[in-house]
């Protein structure tokens, strides 16, 4: 038995490197250079976001979070003039409002994907590389590397994602169905990276369109009975990539940042739509805003973060 004294000792160490850990994270966090960012709304910033959904909207409307219920107060996009931007997933949903945002501030726009829209197809000047799953390493390799002629880029924005329509429980378990989103959303934007920095393709930062759902912790309180499992797998899958990416390539000065774009009214969220209200869901064009105000701050000093694009703080992996 341990004395009541030691006890308390070893409780206190306990706590310590708890805190410890998240201290550590938040001094990571902290500018390392004497470089002044681009606007400190895009500094890093200690602290984390609210598990609870309902709560952290309920909360940013008592406070009149301004950063949070109305991205025009602190976004200026004029940063992407001139910028040449690769984005995954551009036909449809946020990654098409993201393009839209992109072209309407003058960036050059390359979009990486399956197949285009007429909508896309409508955006003059963007270059739109068709017939490329992000699951087929061939096609990320070849034809996505072929296209771009050798000119690197400012940004690549991993946007493209998959979540299976059905709530996946014990009942109706599909590990097929598990194995395609980890392909999509946990290996994809691995690939797609890869590709670009092995042919010395990427002169800027690397951003992750990744999902709140990646946190384990926060299953604790938004997944009280569990389920959807290859959707929450795929995105923990995604971050682990992400992370090892940003530790593996911080040497060549290839910032990566992990953004969590926000609860967005786009068809893969349709499903949801009785909670789009409550929980403060936006229109994707606002959240491509949102996402371009965080993807201002990638740099190295937060490289490896993941960044909840609502209110710009972190969420715990
Ligand atoms: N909406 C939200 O509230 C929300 C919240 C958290 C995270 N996210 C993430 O944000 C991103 C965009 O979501 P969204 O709501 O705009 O979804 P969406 O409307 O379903 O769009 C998904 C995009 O990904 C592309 N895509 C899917 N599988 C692909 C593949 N194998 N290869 C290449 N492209 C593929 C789709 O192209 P096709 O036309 O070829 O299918 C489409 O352009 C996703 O990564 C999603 O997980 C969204």
């Amino acid at each position: 038995m341990l004395s009541a004294s030691l006890q308390l000792l070893c409780l206190q160490a306990a706590s310590a490197l708890v805190v410890g850990s998240r201290a550590h994270r938040i001094a990571m966090a902290a500018p390392s250079t004497s470089r002044p960012f681009s606007s400190p709304e895009v500094a890093p910033r200690p602290g984390y976001s609210k598990a609870d959904q309902v709560a952290r909207y309920a909360a940013a409307q008592k406070e009149n979070n301004a950063r949070y219920l109305d991205i025009e107060t602190v976004y200026d996009g004029s940063y992407l003039k001139g910028k040449r931007v690769l984005i995954t997933g551009g036909n449809q949903g946020l990654g098409l409002a993201l393009v839209k945002e992109l072209h309407a501030q003058g960036a050059e726009v390359i979009v990486v994907g399956r197949r285009s829209s007429p909508e896309l197809d409508a955006l003059v000047g963007v270059q739109v590389i068709t017939g490329v799953d992000v699951t087929d390493t061939a096609a990320v390799s070849g034809k996505m590397i072929d296209e771009l002629k050798g000119e690197p880029v400012d940004y690549i924005i991993n946007n493209a994602g998959y979540f299976w329509e059905p709530h996946e429980t014990l009942e109706n378990m599909n590990f097929e169905e598990q194995m395609k989103q980890i392909d999509i959303c946990g290996l994809g934007p691995l690939r797609v990276s890869w590709a670009m920095i092995n042919k010395g393709l990427v002169k800027g930062s690397i951003i992750i369109v990744t999902s709140q759902a990646d946190s384990a912790e926060w299953r604790f309180t938004q997944n009280p009975e569990g389920g959807d499992y290859g959707h929450h797998m795929s995105r923990a899958a995604c971050n682990m990539g992400g992370v090892l990416l940003a530790q593996e390539i911080k040497g060549k000065g290839i910032p990566v940042l992990l953004i969590h774009p926000g609860f967005n009214r786009t068809g893969m969220t349709s499903k949801f739509k009785h909670i789009w209200d409550i929980e403060g869901a936006v229109e994707a064009s606002v959240g491509a805003k949102r996402v371009l105000h965080e993807v201002k701050g990638a740099t190295l000093e937060r490289t490896g973060m993941f960044v909840n694009a609502e209110d710009g703080l972190q969420i715990p992996f």
